[in-house]
């Protein structure tokens, strides 16, 4: 069985399964937080109907989980149009590209998940479809090569990633609008949870919704994880309902860690304080002791730590909270002899 971090780790990279595509929000008012990106899309979406025109180009980035997939489609459904989705590292070829492309109608919306992954080649052919609407490709090889050009319909591109240090800038700026998704505030979440709980007609009251969103680490895609086994555990060893106890219980059997964080946000901490006494110390450094990319403990990890108050920026570099020190049950500038947990 899993549990623990590995639950959440497998719920995060378990994409779009059923439960989440029937819990995921149709329209803008049953999207819960997320308020400035809400707003700058709602800006978009009513003057391109207006104009009776089609969307500009957008690019959501921000942390897995938190809602691009969804807002691609609430876009589609505002402007009346069809979404097509797809993702980088599936187009491998500018003729891919073009299939892709041809097929679209005026206005409809291309969806590119992890767009950071298109490969170079691809991403020039991108450019002029993105800018001119059209794709100059080569046909046949040799004497026979030409060049073909393939006029297609206006569409938009809703490009999104986790990742946007990985995107080139001629690329990004591209997009009319690059808008970043944050992570849920808790009562943004103890929202969410209360709403899917209607939708599959679980009974919650809200202290239960309360520990289900504390545990979610900022995200409605854990919420939806944890709302599943909560339920289930309130099925088989209570009347049904969510309470405070049953969350607690269910969430306490998966070993779910009780401020959210993942195995690699504690991994994070943990070498703070053990190898380099809470900071400061540079993120570069703290990746290779990690072993894992800047980019990804800059874009996924550490806004979760910093909004959770445990990591703080410095000129210096990054510093241990006082509250990171006492989840680590270490004191403050301990030596690496001290502390148990990570
Ligand atoms: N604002 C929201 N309100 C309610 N539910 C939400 C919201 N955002 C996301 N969800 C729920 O979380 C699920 C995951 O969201 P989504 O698939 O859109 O995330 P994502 O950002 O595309 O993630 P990834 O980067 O992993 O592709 C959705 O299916 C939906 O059920
Ligand atoms: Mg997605």
């Amino acid at each position: 069985m899993e549990h623990g971090t590995d639950y959440i780790q497998n719920a995060l990279a378990k994409k779009d399964d059923e439960l989440d595509v029937s819990l995921r929000p149709k329209g803008f008012e049953s999207f819960t937080g997320q308020n400035k990106t809400v707003e700058r899309l709602k800006v978009m979406v009513g003057a391109a109907r207006r104009r009776s025109d089609t969307l500009d180009h957008i690019l959501l980035h921000g942390p897995p989980g938190l809602g691009k997939t969804t807002l691609a489609f609430i876009l589609a459904n505002e402007m009346h149009t069809q979404v097509r989705v797809t993702s980088g590292p599936v187009i491998e070829k500018a003729s891919d590209l073009a299939g892709l492309l041809t097929n679209l109608q005026t206005g409809d919306i291309l969806f590119i998940d992890e767009i950071h992954r298109i490969s170079r080649a691809v991403e020039e052919f991108l450019y002029s479809a993105m800018e001119d609407f059209r794709i100059d490709i080569m046909i046949d090889q040799g004497p026979n090569a030409r060049s073909v050009r393939l006029n297609i319909p206006k569409f938009t591109l809703i490009g999104a990633t986790t990742r946007t240090g990985l995107l080139t800038s001629p690329l990004r700026s591209r997009f009319t609008l690059q808008t970043r998704l944050d992570y849920y505030s808790r009562a943004d979440l103890i929202s969410i949870v209360k709403r899917n709980c209607q939708l599959l007609g679980v009974e919650v009251d809200r202290f239960g919704a309360d520990e289900i969103a504390r545990r979610a680490r900022g995200t409605p895609r854990i919420v939806n994880n944890l709302i599943r086994f909560v339920r289930d555990y309130a099925e088989e060893r209570a009347d049904g309902k969510i309470t405070r106890d049953v969350a607690v219980s269910a969430l306490e059997l998966l070993e779910i860690d009780e401020n959210g964080l993942d195995e690699m946000d504690k991994r994070m901490l943990g070498v703070m304080a053990r190898n380099y006494k809470g900071g400061p110390v540079g993120m570069g450094t703290i990746a290779v002791a990690v072993n894992e990319e800047v980019d990804t403990l800059e874009e996924v990890h550490e806004p979760y730590l910093i909004q959770e108050g445990f990591l703080r920026r410095t000129p210096q570099g990054r510093v241990l909270t006082d509250k990171a020190w006492e989840v680590l049950g270490m004191e403050r500038g301990a030596d690496s002899s001290q502390g148990l947990l990570f």
